[in-house]
């Protein structure tokens, strides 16, 4: 049995809905073919952009986006995006696969996407091979609506007003793919760069630096000591590699081992991300810059007969449960963390979307999306969890996780049995408070079942397997399963 204690009188403060963002780059079946199929497919599209795609991430309010990389960030020249596409320039995108990219989706297509799906734009600009005047222009091309001719440029693409872009990224993993700098070479050209990112009129840009992978704590230290003051935002990079590099497991055939490797790498987010947070405590006392984890999540083998450069892999139940895991830590977390991007939305890793031509499929992460939305901007409520361990001797961690929420009184209270094979009796007790009466939503299925074309089994079902008993809520979570209970 497992128990859960929940109080009402204790915070980290408001849950922000930014947590729950996405990430698209130009790599693979992401952008085209994903999400974007122009507006002459034969597959039903508004202005270029897949319904169905746009629908789905709709039902989840997606709330932010983060594009156009990633590595391909860093290689990005947003001119060669704009305009009328027989000008647009063709590039080969050597970070991903090799192939031709011909510019098509670009600064219109992207905010047009964001239009749609009503969700806010994340943009990361070039540093490692572009120039601070191209990033300052591309800043002004979006947020100002003075005279000037990057403005009247925009005007002559047919976008009369600005669009008011608030999230802007200054470079990609800039001691990787974005450059192979040193953190203090970085945090100079961070404090240059940002410095040409204005502030237009009413729009004030929440400007983000390129924080650490995994635990590098002198790259987070030497950027909150040189830079810290000019900017609001620091990233982080962490993805959960069961087997390494270089024995990347398969995303559908895997041991029960395996899946205990998996949880425990991401369980171990928590210890990482509290690395970084206690060096940004000792620089930013009052927590007034955020953790971005702008790219996190399962990176597995690509798929069999796939090009290996897409990043296309399948997603099981396995994937769901490193997505509860994952969104538990940041809402436990969210005094610091105020933004965070699964990578990435179609196609592409831990995707929450997958398309095959006209089909798509919704992935067991898209559900573990779905059952968590209604802690976004919810006060986050202490939520201790007392469980046994499962795993292996080099592999374990407790076999439940849960976070809680407040929002217009009511709770939210989000648990998983991470357990493959058994159930588990999991009491609520909310303290001084009885309990009455509790609605619930669950996902569950087997740690390697997934959702295929044409066989897509796992979705969120309806789920009462609970009683109230002396003001408690005793719940008989199923092995493997992710619920949400409002009480
Ligand atoms: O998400 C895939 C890649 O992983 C991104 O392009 C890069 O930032 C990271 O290394």
């Amino acid at each position: 049995m497992a128990k859960i204690s929940i109080d009402r009188n204790r915070s980290q403060g408001t849950i922000s809905r930014y947590i729950y963002g996405h990430f698209a780059e130009h790599l693979g079946r992401c952008i085209y073919g994903g999400i974007f199929v122009g507006k002459d497919s034969r597959i039903p599209n508004e202005n270029g952009m897949r319904r169905d795609v746009v629908e789905a991430m709709k039902a989840i309010r997606l709330p932010v986006l983060r594009w156009p990389g990633g590595c391909f960030a860093d290689e990005y020249h947003w001119r060669d995006g704009i305009g009328p596409q027989e000008n647009r320039k063709i590039m080969v995108n050597t970070n991903w696969g090799g192939v031709t990219e011909d510019n098509s989706f670009g600064t219109h297509e992207f905010l047009e996407l964001c239009r749609q799906v009503g969700c806010e734009p994340y943009i990361t600009g070039n540093v490692g091979s572009g120039t601070v005047r191209e990033m300052s222009e591309w800043v002004e091309y979006l947020n100002s609506d003075g005279d000037s001719s990057v403005v009247r440029e925009r005007r002559a693409n047919g976008r009369q007003d600005s669009w008011g872009v608030r999230f802007w990224g200054v470079g990609n993993e800039s001691w990787g793919c974005g450059g192979l700098m040193r953190p203090e070479y970085y945090a100079d050209e961070y404090r240059r760069y940002q410095n040409f990112c204005r502030q237009y009129g009413e729009h004030k840009l929440y400007k983000i630096a390129c924080g650490p992978g995994d635990v590098d704590e002198n790259w987070t230290e030497v950027l909150m000591k040189n830079a810290g003051s000019c900017m609001d935002g620091l990233s982080f990079h962490n993805y959960t590699i069961p087997g390494g590099w270089d024995h990347k497991n398969s995303a559908t055939q895997f041991t029960q081992d395996d899946y205990y490797e998996t949880l425990a790498i991401s369980a171990d987010m928590e210890r990482k991300l509290m690395l970084h947070a206690r060096i940004m405590d000792r620089y930013d006392p009052k927590k007034r810059v955020g953790l971005i984890i702008d790219e996190w999540g399962t990176w597995f083998d690509v798929e069999p007969g796939t090009n290996p450069g897409f990043l296309y892999q399948q997603n099981t139940m396995r994937d769901a449960m490193v997505a509860a895991v994952h969104l538990d830590i940041f809402n436990r977390h969210c005094d610091r963390v105020f933004m965070a991007n699964i990578a990435q939305t179609v196609n592409v890793l831990q995707a929450i979307i997958l398309t095959d031509g006209d089909q798509m499929v919704l992935t067991p992460t898209y559900y573990v999306f779905d059952l968590y939305r209604e802690h976004m901007n919810a006060k986050e409520l202490d939520c201790f969890v007392e469980a046994g361990k499962i795993g292996t001797d080099k592999f374990s961690l407790p076999g439940v996780t849960a976070s809680a929420s407040e929002k217009d009184g009511r709770i939210t209270v989000t648990l998983s049995n991470l357990h493959p094979e058994k159930d588990e009796e999991v009491v609520i007790r909310l303290r001084d408070e009885a309990i009455e009466k509790a609605e619930g939503r669950i996902l569950t299925g087997k740690m390697d079942q997934f959702n295929d074309f044409g066989n897509a089994l796992l979705k969120v079902e309806a789920f009462s397997d609970f009683e109230v008993k002396d003001g408690h809520l005793v719940v008989r979570m199923p092995a493997c399963s992710v619920a949400e209970i409002r009480l």
